[in-house]
């Protein structure tokens, strides 16, 4: 399909400025406003309807715990190569059964939409991700992990403070975070929060897998992060944020009656060593362009 026919991104092959590049080194993340047309966020809006109307809540086997806890979940485990619904941690009632209806009771959708729906794939392509990370320095971008978050109004759960090198653990590390805003995302319904530099601190935790169906959370590093630095990063919809995978970074419960939806993507470069323990596994073979 030729590409101008394709709600795609607003320029052509997304080159970063060397501006854009410096802030990215410096702050450790870099907000791309207005980045994909609507067209294309109502195209995975709508992708994510269509697929959800398809699914069973009955045979949701999870709340999603959040980042900072240690799984025993085989469920989520095995999400890495699959298209799992993990629901709002509040979604179920005393007697089990749903409290709304399912589209509103959704934490997220993952991991690997970008590989297995032809719509994310598609849309995976036009956002020019691998080129965005080749020009923050992977050698070899490789799309490893998906998500659709939705962070509904007024059950959406927080995220808490966390490094996504953490879970996505290489040696050097390298994983680069991609949050394309589906949704204007604020402080009141729950947009991220980062900690300019703190990608300098280096890694403080790593998740291993030590099991078939369990993790444990390695202590690298006790010392806290200085809290006090948190920055929110409000974006209109279609924005993109880029995160270095070594920065501190969170997001609030949604308190407010708007949801937030974002589709979330994470890189490693394919050049470096990943990990058996890592609780992604396998790493998909095949390297993007
Ligand atoms: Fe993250």
């Amino acid at each position: 399909m030729p590409r101008k026919t394709e709600p795609g991104v607003q320029t052509q092959n997304s080159p970063l400025t060397q501006t854009q590049r410096a802030q990215f080194d410096r702050d450790g993340f870099l907000v791309l406003e207005n980045y994909v047309r609507p067209e294309l966020v109502g195209t995975l809006r709508d992708r994510m309807a269509a697929l959800l109307a398809g699914f069973e809540p009955e045979e949701q086997q999870s709340a999603f715990i959040g980042n900072n806890e240690a799984s025993d979940d085989g469920y989520f485990l095995e999400s890495g190569s699959e298209i799992r619904y993990f629901l709002e941690p509040d979604a179920r009632g005393p007697d089990g059964k749903l409290r709304r209806a399912k589209d509103l009771s959704m934490n997220k959708v993952g991991h690997a939409l970008h590989r297995l729906d032809p719509i994310f794939e598609r849309a995976t392509e036009l956002l020019e991700v691998c080129t965005l990370a080749r020009q923050l320095g992977q050698r070899e971008p490789l799309p490893l992990q998906s998500m659709y978050l939705f962070k509904q109004p007024r059950i959406g759960a927080p995220v808490a403070l966390h490094q996504d090198a953490t879970f996505l653990y290489t040696e050097p590390a390298s994983v680069i975070g991609f949050w394309l805003a589906l949704d204007d995302a604020t402080e009141e319904n729950g947009c991220l929060w980062a900690l300019p530099g703190g990608h300098e601190l280096g890694l403080k935790r790593r998740m291993r897998r030590v099991g078939a169906v369990e993790t444990r959370m390695e202590i690298l590093d006790p010392a806290p992060f200085p809290e006090a630095e948190l920055r929110p990063l409000p974006v209109a919809s279609g924005s993109l944020v880029v995160l270095h995978g070594l920065l501190p970074h969170l997001s609030q419960p949604n308190r407010s009656s708007q949801p937030r939806h974002a589709y979330s993507l994470h890189l490693i470069d394919g050049a470096t060593h990943y990990p058996q323990d890592n609780w992604l596994q396998p790493l998909p073979q095949e390297k993007a362009s």
